[in-house]
């Protein structure tokens, strides 16, 4: 017999994390929980954490505080944490919080069934063991009855000197093609109208999986997996994340202007605009490098949307090689820059390095490079104003019900007027009327 009955699950960190939180509340729901909006009434709580920043890392144990109060009020709480921190600190979390029940890595998300039934059988468990991740069977709680994530490889191999993800993500691991062209047509059924595929370094795809041909095809790459996917009916929009510039080809920036429904838009983080950061980054390209990737994709797709994240003041990054990640943002002119100032993570190399930068030259550089991001987003807006843009309707706007929100295939979040229960997950024409750096509105137009 199972003790609670209501759960809820709080995600810390990235799309991943988020797709996998979505797969362990699909399991919970098939054991029979129900989903509960408050995290302080709810029976068993999972904390799907991150720790590539210190501050995500503080965040997780400012919320575990909050559960460790109520655990002591109530011992029939479950109390479990998972994802990257979990991964990170093991069993040494279960020292610093022993009310915890279960910790449990990302392989482990689709395995929480098995792990709750050795809780409820009264142990504390870690479950942090390198593992294959299993095919899931269990179908995802999904957030938005829109938009799906649909992981296609799992972990990461790279080596960038100030990330954690490889170390709490593992080795990378692809899905097979037709495990995932499965699922998206499955989705597509749902009435699912878009899918993003997921993964740490997405352009690493297929290179684990044996050399074995499907129908004749090469299936091994992003770029063929895409052709793969594409005629899944119902589905009508397809995107990707995240790209690596160390990988990124001419032939995906084909694919991408061959097949309709895949979004001209891309994410390519960049991390710094200087060879000699990028080198000590370990990120395996230069400037130089970069700036081809973005003149090929604007040659080929002269309106396409560009997103990148940047850290600045890495160790010994001086004020010109600061410049010189400015420069290129300004130059690019991207659509979205996701910013953050280095911080040192356990067991990275950069984090032993003797010439750590002072905080006050974090926050100044932060703040200048967000300043600039905002107001290059801001320009990069205006070219939507009177244009009719094609938005999916995802949802009623939360802060205005006679709205509804979408987005442009570019991935600009767009308000306009309407009645959800009409337009969810249709696509229709909307000319935009006003603009802001990362959001537009606009009016429907009478369909063609
Ligand atoms: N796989 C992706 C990004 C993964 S982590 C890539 O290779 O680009 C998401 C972002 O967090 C990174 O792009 C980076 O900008 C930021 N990040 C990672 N480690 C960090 C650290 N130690 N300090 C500050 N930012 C970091
Ligand atoms: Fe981290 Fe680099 Fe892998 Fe991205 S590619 S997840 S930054 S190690
Ligand atoms: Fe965070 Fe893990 Fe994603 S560390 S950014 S949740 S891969």
């Amino acid at each position: 017999m199972l003790p609670s009955r209501r759960y809820h699950i709080t995600t810390f960190g990235c799309q991943m994390n988020k797709a996998d939180s979505e797969r362990m509340g699909g399991i919970l729901e098939s054991m029979g929980f129900n989903w509960c909006d408050d995290p302080l009434t709810s029976d068993l709580i999972v904390y799907n954490t991150c720790t590539i920043r210190d501050s995500a890392e503080q965040k997780v144990y400012s919320y575990l505080g909050r559960q460790v109060e109520r655990k002591r009020q109530d011992p029939n709480l479950t109390l479990i944490v998972s994802g990257c921190l979990a991964q990170q600190e093991g069993e040494a979390l279960l020292r610093r919080v022993p009310e915890i029940d279960l910790v449990m890595g990302p392989q482990h998300a689709n395995r929480i069934d098995e792990l709750l039934q050795q809780v409820f059988n009264g142990q504390q468990v870690v479950a942090t063991e390198q593992i294959e991740i299993l095919e899931d069977i269990t179908k995802p709680r999904r957030d938005s009855m829109v938009s799906a994530w649909v992981n296609v490889i799992y972990g990461c191999n790279e080596r960038c000197t100030y990330c954690v993800v490889p170390g709490v993500r593992g080795v990378e691991q692809s899905r097979t093609p037709d495990a995932i062209r499965s699922e998206i047509t499955a989705l597509g059924k749902q009435g699912y109208k878009e899918v993003t595929l997921l993964g740490q370094n997405i352009d690493a795809y297929g290179r684990d999986l044996p050399g074995t041909k499907a129908n004749g095809q090469n299936l091994h790459t992003l770029t063929d997996l895409l052709y793969h996917i594409h005629d899944a009916e119902g589905v009508d929009r397809f995107r990707f994340a995240t790209s690596h510039p160390r990988y990124f080809t001419d032939r995906l920036i084909t694919a991408c202007a061959e097949l309709p429904k895949v979004c001209e838009h891309f994410h390519i983080p960049f991390q710094s605009g200087n060879n000699d950061i990028l080198k000590a980054m370990s990120r395996g390209y230069s400037h130089e490098k970069y700036r081809r990737i973005i003149d090929a994709i604007r040659h080929q797709l002269p309106d396409a949307t560009l997103g990148t994240d940047v850290i600045v003041a890495f160790p010994g990054e001086t004020d010109a090689q600061f410049r010189d990640t400015l420069k290129l943002i300004a130059d690019v002119g991207f659509d979205l820059v996701n910013t953050a100032a280095y911080s040192p993570r356990p067991g990275t190399p950069a984090a032993t390095w003797p010439d750590q930068l002072s905080e006050e030259v974090k926050v100044e550089r932060l703040r200048e490079v967000n300043e600039l991001g905002r107001a290059i987003a801001e320009q990069r807006s205006q070219r939507y104003l009177n244009r009719v843009e094609e938005i999916l309707v995802e949802a009623q706007n939360p802060k205005n019900p006679s709205q509804v929100l979408g987005r442009t295939r570019g991935n600009r979040l767009t308000f306009f007027a309407g009645e959800i229960s009409e337009l969810q997950g249709r696509t229709v024409p909307v000319r935009i009327t006003q603009v802001r750096p990362y959001s537009l509105t606009g009016q429907q137009e009478p369909e063609a």
